[in-house]
């Protein structure tokens, strides 16, 4: 394990700081991270990887993958810096995702799935491998159907906030939301994220699935223009979105 990761998760457990590592690449994935792994109270950080021409899959659904590994290795440290990681129905649908850290040493997050209308079938993997714990967040009235050993939370209110409330209140506080487009887009116009990564690779999809979709704009000084950063992945670039602060509206 390299430097710049032990001291990480030495932070995400509130072990007591050591000293910082020396290197470059170090300190440049300690600024990225630090903001998750050091976050006390609530903090949800979205995450997308999308073509140069802005589609995060092809038109059926194929998302494996957009990016390179550089980025995989970076979505799994921060599932493993999470409490939970979150996605929506379309993904599970399309990936049969397992949402585990097996790129990195680390913690799995809690999986949550949220299919309002519960669309999905259940025999998808994350339902049954025991992994990690599995929530899976419905309307109330559709709760009465298992799903493997996942655990069924029906709500009345499926908005991002009352979700990232309902996950506060189960000890779930810092949430990755890792897919796919509507639902970080949901999130996004929502105002509830802390943080936005999003993985640019340099490759033309020409068609497919979208990534972000907010509500129309007549003026460009209407657009989100958060303070942000960027990172070399490989081949990729990461643009880290700080969200704080930045009023956004459903
Ligand atoms: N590149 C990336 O970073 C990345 C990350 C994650 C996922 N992906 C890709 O993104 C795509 C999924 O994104 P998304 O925006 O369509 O959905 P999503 O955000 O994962 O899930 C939310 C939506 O899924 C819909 N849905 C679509 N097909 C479904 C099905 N067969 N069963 C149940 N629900 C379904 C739900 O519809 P209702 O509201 O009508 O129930 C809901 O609106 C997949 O192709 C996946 O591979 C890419």
């Amino acid at each position: 394990m390299d430097t710049a990761w032990i001291w990480l998760l030495d932070r995400r457990a509130g072990r007591p700081e050591t000293p910082l590592p020396a290197d470059d690449a170090g300190r440049d994935r300690i600024e990225l991270l630090r903001p998750f792994a050091e976050a006390e109270g609530r903090f949800a950080l979205a995450h997308l990887g999308q073509s140069i021409d802005g589609h995060i899959a092809t038109g059926c659904g194929q998302s494996q993958f957009v990016t390179g590994p550089c980025n995989l290795d970076h979505l799994h440290r921060l599932r493993a810096l999470a409490d939970a990681v979150l996605v929506g129905a379309g993904t599970v649908a399309h990936d049969d995702p397992r949402l585990t850290t097996r790129r990195v040493d680390g913690p799995n997050p809690v999986r949550v799935v949220l299919d309002p209308a519960r669309r999905l079938e259940t025999s998808h993997q994350l339902f049954h491998d025991c992994a990690a714990p599995t929530l899976l967040l419905c309307a109330a009235d559709r709760a009465d159907q298992a799903a493997g050993s996942a655990e069924i939370i029906g709500l009345d209110d499926l908005s991002p906030a009352a979700i990232l409330a309902a996950l506060a209140m189960r000890g779930l506080r810092r949430v990755l939301i890792e897919g796919g487009g509507t639902t970080v887009s949901r999130f996004l116009a929502a105002g509830v994220l802390d943080r936005l990564h999003i993985a640019v690779a340099p490759i033309i999809i020409g068609s497919g699935k979208g990534g972000l979709r907010l509500p129309e704009i007549a003026h460009l000084d209407q657009a989100l223009r958060p303070p942000c950063r960027t990172y070399a992945m490989g081949g990729d670039v990461l643009f880290d979105f700080d969200l704080r602060g930045t009023a956004t509206e459903a």
